[in-house]
């Protein structure tokens, strides 16, 4: 692979930083559909406080809360720090980390401890390579999976499917023929499980049936209404081309929207398992979390954990990591104890109402 290829991977990942923690790219037409929802109080909880276990189970491994700091960063070298803050956090509270994508490794050398820090520091978590579909799509070598999964001696490999992104990247690569099928590839000569993950526009049920059928593991929604990556392209190709006529106005706002809701996605994924043989998957809720209230929502709906990118970059560029994880487990505690149950796997969709619903 070309350096200047390389270079051109490197800039991006840090310009994706720059611009999420400085830049208004959240949805502003559209939300997660979080707040639409709520539980219903139970006054008669029976249960202690101090016994609420936020410990589960997640790909058969036990974690510490159900939480994932999803996949952000590596390929850069201020990547290095952020990843060494996300994996210190990840280990303090035993819960599962995703790596941001890893297509620089497979490009060059020159970056390569901005990935493998994450494994200094967070020797016993589950840890998860990431790649995107452009790459699967043109079949990745033994060689190249090699290297995703052994420099953070990943857990799983996650896949990202991000068409909306790549198309409104200067430079993306919008050739998505033949994910599916290398996608069935992948998790059959894999040897870790495969998660398959949106970035921002989620996943339906009905896209979530065809990776399963491919083999997938488990689905991480990553749905409308958190960070939109259409605006952080737009931002960047703004920058780059000074141009702003790509898309007509009247269609640019509902483009720069595009996306199904998070508790949508949610719901119709977990719906699969009603009607078909795959019963053993597992849903990541993500897109737009901003609290343990929002992961609560999230199990109730029948995801197994939540993960959040855009609010714990945040957390880690202003130092204060731990203490946003800290306070979501907080808000989880409290939602179990007035629901009256004392573990995450026990949320269930009817502790949930909708908000605005008639009296009667
Ligand atoms: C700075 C940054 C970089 C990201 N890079 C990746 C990536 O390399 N691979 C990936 O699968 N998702 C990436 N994401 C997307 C997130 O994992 C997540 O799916 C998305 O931002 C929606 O979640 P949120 O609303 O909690 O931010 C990135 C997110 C951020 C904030």
């Amino acid at each position: 692979m070309s350096d200047s290829l390389s270079n051109i991977t490197i800039e991006r990942k840090h310009n994706h930083v720059e611009i999420c923690l400085h830049e208004a790219v959240g949805f502003d037409r559209k939300s997660s559909g979080f707040d639409e929802i709520e539980f219903i109080h139970n006054a008669l909880p029976e249960i202690r406080f101090s016994d609420i276990d936020l410990s589960t189970t997640f790909l058969g491994r036990k974690i510490g809360a159900p939480l994932m700091i999803s996949s952000m960063t590596g390929g850069f070298e201020k990547a290095s720090l952020l990843n060494r803050r996300f994996a210190e956090a990840a280990e303090h509270f035993g819960i599962p980390l995703g790596i941001g994508s890893m297509r620089q490794a497979l490009e060059n050398n020159s970056q390569k401890e901005s990935f493998s820090i994450v494994r200094k520091y967070a020797p016993s978590i589950p840890v998860f390579a990431n790649i995107g579909a452009p790459e699967v799509a043109l079949g990745l070598s033994a060689s190249d999976i090699g290297i995703l999964l052994e420099l953070v001696e990943a857990d799983a490999l996650i896949v990202h499917l991000n068409a909306a992104q790549e198309l409104f990247q200067p430079e993306g690569n919008t050739d998505f023929r033949h994910v599916l099928d290398q996608l069935s590839h992948l998790c059959a000569t894999v040897p870790v499980p495969v998660i398959v993950k949106e970035v921002g526009c989620g996943i339906s049920g009905a896209c979530a049936q065809r990776v399963l059928d491919a083999g997938v593991r488990v689905i991480d929604v990553a749905g409308a209404g958190g960070i939109s990556w259409q605006k952080v392209e737009e931002i960047r190709y703004l920058r780059q081309r000074e141009r702003e006529n790509r898309f007509s106005p009247e269609a640019l706002d509902d483009l720069l929207n595009w996306g199904i809701p998070t508790t949508r996605c949610i719901a119709e994924v977990t719906d699969i398992k009603k009607h078909t043989v795959h019963t053993n998957f597992e849903i990541i809720a993500s897109g737009g979390i901003r609290s343990g209230l929002d992961i609560a929502k999230s199990l109730a709906l029948g995801a197994r954990i939540g993960a959040s990118a855009g609010q714990l970059l945040k957390a880690a560029h202003e130092e204060r990591l731990e203490e946003t994880i800290e306070t979501w487990l907080n808000d989880l505690r409290a939602v179990l104890f007035l629901t009256g149950t004392t573990s995450p796997d026990k949320l269930q969709k009817q502790h949930l109402i909708l908000k605005h619903r008639p009296i009667l």
